[in-house]
């Protein structure tokens, strides 16, 4: 394993008589050994491992696939492993278990020639755990081997009419709670339950998601970042750019600020709470609640300063707030940033115009840029979550003032993170639910409202949720 090897950067090494592991599946491997064993974020751990490694272009990019490919499709991978071997996987140990899932992930997703996907994860596995283990990982990797991925389906996954869940959990490899809360959310905003559009939702969470650029209002216009070559408009927000591919960070505008990496789902939750109707009062305060890292934020600072609002932003976290900070770096107009607990926010009832509610979730909306957070979430989250979620929206709700617009948004599908914590705040009362979709003109098919819902398999967005609540009384 890679602790085992002291650090994640050594290069493939000879070993007797033997070839050399590949440094792309060894790298591959480093970063899921950061993911399983040390609890990293896949996003975050990779680049650096992948640069330690000296890896870039093509090799850089086929290690990112390996890796995520392998640990988004851990369920299925595991369900054909436990049939390959001959005790139950909880007693493989688990380094091993990830160089069995690199190979297998080959095998069966990347049709790479048997040879070559089993030679090569063999040299993986001699590397970090001698030639016991190699031997052991090629007699599995043969057995994975012998079928294909769609028979290895029809032998693994449960029957898809007797058990739909527990079929798509194998299939498309989400824990099966993931799959229920999905299928429960689409259901209901489509009015239809069907097993299919959640196939296809999940069919998206398993794709890599693009990146899409903001330009921030104020600072650069959307013209300017599509002269960058790789570039093309995005296709809801008036502030996305498209990227192509290349790293975004080593563009002028990124390093600057003027522009940021933001999914257009994000931009919308912004642009919405901007669009919303806040009477003939002042419009002059803004609030973005639970801001950290900063992303809405410093979109929103900058459609504050067309009205000559300022923006306050606060997190719990000094670590957060520390971040948001960073992202407002140098943006023009008013803001502040401040460390604080939401729930028991420092500033007087009603100070506020407009305020953001972008609260903390399970994040079941992101899967595709989260390859690993399936695996990591668990049903408590949700009852935690909401509890902290409405604790949030009452004290959001008491920060703005009569005739101000909160707006509620998580980056989860989850009914319980969503529709059932705003329909609480508005059977307590004192507030009217605005129906979001008239201020997103732009977008297709919001569905019979009036809150927003983006899904990955329709609007090729983030799953964001966004309720806009008019406090009344
Ligand atoms: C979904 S993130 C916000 C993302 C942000 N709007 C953006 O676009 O970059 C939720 C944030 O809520 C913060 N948070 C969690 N509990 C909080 C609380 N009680 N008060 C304030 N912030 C809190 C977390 O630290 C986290 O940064």
């Amino acid at each position: 394993m890679a602790g085992d090897r002291g650090h994640h950067s050594r290069p493939a090494q000879w070993r007797g008589d033997r070839r050399p592991a590949d440094p792309v599946r060894v790298a591959a491997y480093d970063v899921l050994r950061a993911v399983e064993g040390d609890g990293a974020y896949a996003n975050l751990v990779a680049p650096r491992i992948l640069a330690d490694a000296g890896l870039s272009g093509r090799d850089a990019g086929f290690a990112t696939t390996l890796a995520y490919g392998t640990l988004r499709r851990r369920g299925l991978l595991d369900a054909v492993l436990a049939a390959c071997v001959d005790r139950p996987l909880a007693e493989v140990d688990v380094p091993l278990l990830d160089v069995l899932r690199l190979g297998a992930y080959q095998l069966l997703f990347l049709g790479t020639p048997p040879h070559a996907a089993v030679g090569e994860t063999v040299q993986v596995a001699r590397l970090v755990g001698g030639e016991s283990r190699a031997r052991f990982v090629n007699a599995v990797l043969r057995r994975v081997g012998e079928r294909d991925l769609d028979d290895w389906v029809d032998a693994v996954a449960p029957d898809p009419q007797a058990d739909p869940v527990g079929h798509l959990s194998v299939v498309q490899s989400h824990p099966a709670w993931i799959v229920e809360a999905l299928h429960d959310s689409l259901s209901s905003w489509t009015g239809e339950p069907s097993w299919a559009d959640t196939e296809d939702l999940l069919v998206a969470d398993n794709e890599n998601a693009s990146v899409t650029l903001v330009a921030r209002p104020g600072r650069i216009d959307v013209d300017e970042l599509l002269d960058l070559p790789g570039t093309s408009p995005g296709r809801w927000s008036p502030y996305a750019v498209a990227l192509d591919g290349g790293a975004p960070s080593s563009l002028g505008p990124v390093r600057s600020g003027a522009a940021g990496v933001q999914d257009e789902g994000s931009q919308l939750v912004a642009l919405a709470l901007a669009r919303a109707d806040v009477g003939d009062g002042p419009d002059s305060r803004w609030l973005d609640m639970a801001a950290g890292p900063g992303g809405k934020a410093a979109l929103l600072v900058g459609l504050g300063l067309e009205r000559g609002a300022a923006l306050l932003a606060g997190d719990r976290t000094h670590h957060r707030a520390q971040l948001v900070a960073g992202a407002l770096r140098s943006a023009p107009g008013h803001h502040l940033v401040v460390t604080a607990d939401g729930t028991s926010a420092p500033w007087r009832e009603g100070s506020f115009d407009r305020v953001l509610l972008d609260a903390p979730c399970t994040g079941l909306g992101v899967l595709r840029r989260r390859p690993e957070s399936r695996w990591r979430r668990s049903p408590s989250d949700v009852a935690e979550l909401s509890a902290l979620q409405r604790a949030l929206l009452s004290a959001a709700l008491r920060s703005v003032r009569i005739g101000g617009v909160v707006g509620y948004a998580t980056c989860s599908p989850h009914l319980a993170e969503t529709t059932a914590v705003v329909d609480d705040a508005v059977r307590a009362g004192g507030v009217e639910r605005l129906d979001v979709r008239p201020l997103l003109p732009e977008v297709d098919d919001l569905g019979e409202g009036p809150d927003l819902r983006l899904w990955p398999h329709i609007h090729g967005t983030d799953g964001m949720y966004l309720a806009l609540l008019r406090r009344t009384g």
